[in-house]
């Protein structure tokens, strides 16, 4: 370590406190809905600078006023799709024109896939891949130089889909474990090169937003989590500059801890959790995106 500090000052974990992201100035992908939209209430209540992006316009507006009724520093959207990579590098130069700087960059959207049986179609893994892996690329890639300036952090959301295979997501899945061989090699480079940017990899559970219901909520035995609660946890690993962020903790972290050491009952134990009976082959439970969107 360059700091001059010794390692272990370091390890004292910091208590986490709001104030933490007053002020801050943050990027929320896929804050349309679901945990992301969840996430900019909370920055909205703690008085951070909030710039939201997603698809679709109408939504994103509705968010950010209550954003501005709930206390944001600032709040702004662009709307647009993540397939294209000039937008999501554009996403990233707004907060440089408009926040003069970034501070967080939470990395949350996710494409629309199908829910059921691998299909065999290649060209879907392949834009999956483009929307919720290369746009995280391209995005870390353009706010990198405000992250330095700022001692800033990435908050990466993933899934235990991207830490341990899960049937029925298999595109999904592919991208998400993507997403920790990126994050967790250029953590390893920004630690060799002294870069002061946090990477928080954010491992998921089961969470009660509207698109997750509507995919698996007869199909899963297992509950699910408050997308508020979610949202803040997430919030907090950021803050605090965590590696990794687990949600809910007994239903992520300690499956988790059986990868290494006992894989085949994982597996089984991710796969005891499924109503069998109740998966159609290559059935697509997510109907294409409604034509509102640009
Ligand atoms: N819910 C769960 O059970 C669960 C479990 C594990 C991990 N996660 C992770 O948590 C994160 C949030 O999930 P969620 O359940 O909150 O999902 P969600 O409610 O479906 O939200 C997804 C967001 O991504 C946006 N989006 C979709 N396609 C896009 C595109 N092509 N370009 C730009 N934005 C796009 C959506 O807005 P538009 O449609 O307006 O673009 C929406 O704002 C994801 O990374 C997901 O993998 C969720
Ligand atoms: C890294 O940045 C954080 C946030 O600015 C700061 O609290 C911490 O002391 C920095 N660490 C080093 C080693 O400079």
């Amino acid at each position: 370590e360059g700091s001059g500090h010794p390692i272990w000052v370091s390890q004292i974990p910091v208590p986490w406190s709001p104030e933490m992201l007053k002020g801050k100035r943050v990027i929320v992908t896929g804050a349309s809905t679901g945990i992301g939209e969840e996430m900019a209430y909370h920055l909205a209540r703690m008085g951070s600078h909030i710039l939201i992006t997603a698809r679709t316009e109408s939504k994103l507006q509705k968010v950010v006023e209550r954003c501005r009724e709930l206390g944001a520093a600032s709040a702004q959207y662009i709307s647009g799709t993540m397939e294209d990579m000039a937008f999501a590098e554009h996403v990233v130069k707004e907060a440089q024109t408009s926040l003069g700087g970034l501070d967080m960059l939470i990395l949350n959207h996710v494409g629309t896939s199908y829910f059921g049986y691998f299909d065999g179609d290649v060209g879907h893994v392949r834009k999956l891949l483009e929307i919720n892996f290369l746009s995280y690329v391209a995005m870390t890639v353009s706010a990198l130089p405000m992250l330095k300036e700022s001692e800033g952090s990435i908050v990466v959301v993933s899934s235990m889909a991207g830490k341990v295979g899960f049937p029925f997501t298999v595109p999904y899945s592919a991208t998400k474990f993507a997403l920790d061989g990126f994050f967790s090699s250029l953590r390893q480079e920004f630690h060799i090169q002294n870069i002061n940017v946090s990477i928080t990899l954010c491992i998921l559970g089961f969470i009660d937003t509207d698109r997750a219901l509507r995919a698996a909520a007869d199909v899963l035995l297992v509950p699910p989590a408050p997308r508020a609660e979610c949202a803040l946890e997430i919030l907090k690993g950021g803050a605090l500059r965590r590696r990794e962020l687990y949600y809910r903790y007994g239903s992520t972290r300690l499956p988790l801890l059986l990868r290494d050491c006992a894989a085949e009952l994982l597996d089984r134990l991710v796969r005891s959790r499924y109503r069998l009976d109740r998966i159609g082959t290559g059935q697509r439970r997510h109907p294409p995106a409604p034509p509102d969107r640009r």
